[in-house]
């Protein structure tokens, strides 16, 4: 009776609140049917899964290894980084990986999971008794998962990936206005979160990671150069228009298809191609 309750409840706000929100409804619903399985649990078997992971540590430079671990399923979140905290909790606490805000916003858990580049905290544990976790493919490791990021950085800010004006704003001390027509122009780039889960994926990153931007750096190149507010689109159409820089970009789509974001850096990169032809 007080269950029932308890789920109507639920289910009353459930179409109201924000997806944070959600998440702890849902592990609600979770736990409210744990307990009532409580005999059926009893009963019931493990469902153990082998996690073979990518160990490196620069205090004991021998070749890296991959280690397994076993975990029972049963008693483990969904995600890919449920089970890695379970086994840096539980197992092998010198276990190093990135991680923050566990909901697909930081951009800290992307890794190599399975032979596809993704987010481990949006990934869902993958069926079948075996899975293999990686590092960011074709990138310097610091430590087991965690990659060296300084190279992809210093390429997001080569594109000053910030609003460059020649005159004052229309009003002093306000913001710029922008139409929504001229809003919606960003959409597409604007929410990514530089996880590199693309630019990691990209061949031809992977053979001229030095030269080439690759793909999210120039997603966001064309972010500014799209956007309406900003007062140097040629110069920075002009600081991208380079053989290694640009064109080393040949339209494999990769980059969108590891995007966990769901963006499509390799159309952006279209994007700034086509005005570089038509002369800005
Ligand atoms: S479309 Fe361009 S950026 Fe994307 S994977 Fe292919 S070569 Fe790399
Ligand atoms: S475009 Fe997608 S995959 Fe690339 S850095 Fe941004 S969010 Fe990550
Ligand atoms: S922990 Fe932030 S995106 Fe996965």
């Amino acid at each position: 009776m007080a269950t029932g309750l308890v789920r109507r409840a639920i289910s009353r706000v459930q179409s109201t609140v924000s997806p944070a929100a959600k998440l702890v409804i849902a592990r609600a619903h979770a736990s409210e049917a744990q307990a009532q399985q409580v005999e059926p649990t009893a009963k019931s078997s493990s469902n153990i899964k082998t996690f073979q992971i990518y160990r490196w540590s620069p205090d004991n430079p021998q070749k890296p290894e991959l280690k397994n671990y076993e975990i029972d399923l049963k008693d483990c979140g969904p995600m890919v980084l449920d089970a890695l905290i379970k086994i840096k909790n539980e197992i092998d606490s010198t276990l190093t990986f990135r991680r923050s805000c566990r909901e697909g916003i930081c951009g800290s858990c992307a890794m190599n999971i399975d032979g596809c580049n993704g987010l481990a905290c949006l990934t869902k544990i993958p069926s079948g008794p075996e899975s293999t976790i990686t590092p960011l493919p074709h990138m310097f490791v610091i430590k087991d998962l965690v990659v060296d990021m300084t190279n992809f950085y210093n390429q997001y800010k080569s594109i000053e990936p910030w609003l460059k004006r020649k005159n004052p704003p229309p009003t002093p001390g306000k913001e710029i206005p922008q139409s929504k027509n001229d809003r919606a122009k960003l959409d597409g780039m604007y929410e990514c979160i530089l996880c590199a889960c693309c630019s990691t994926s990209c061949p031809s990153y992977w053979w001229n990671p030095e030269t080439y931007l690759g793909p999210a750096a120039l997603l966001h190149a064309n972010r500014w150069i799209m956007d309406s507010r900003d007062e140097f689109t040629k110069e920075r159409l002009d600081a991208v228009n380079h053989e290694f820089k640009l064109y080393r970009c040949h339209t494999i789509l990769n980059c969108a298809r590891a995007c966990p974001k769901g963006l499509n850096p390799g159309k952006q990169i279209q994007n700034i191609k086509k005005l570089e032809l038509l002369g800005n």
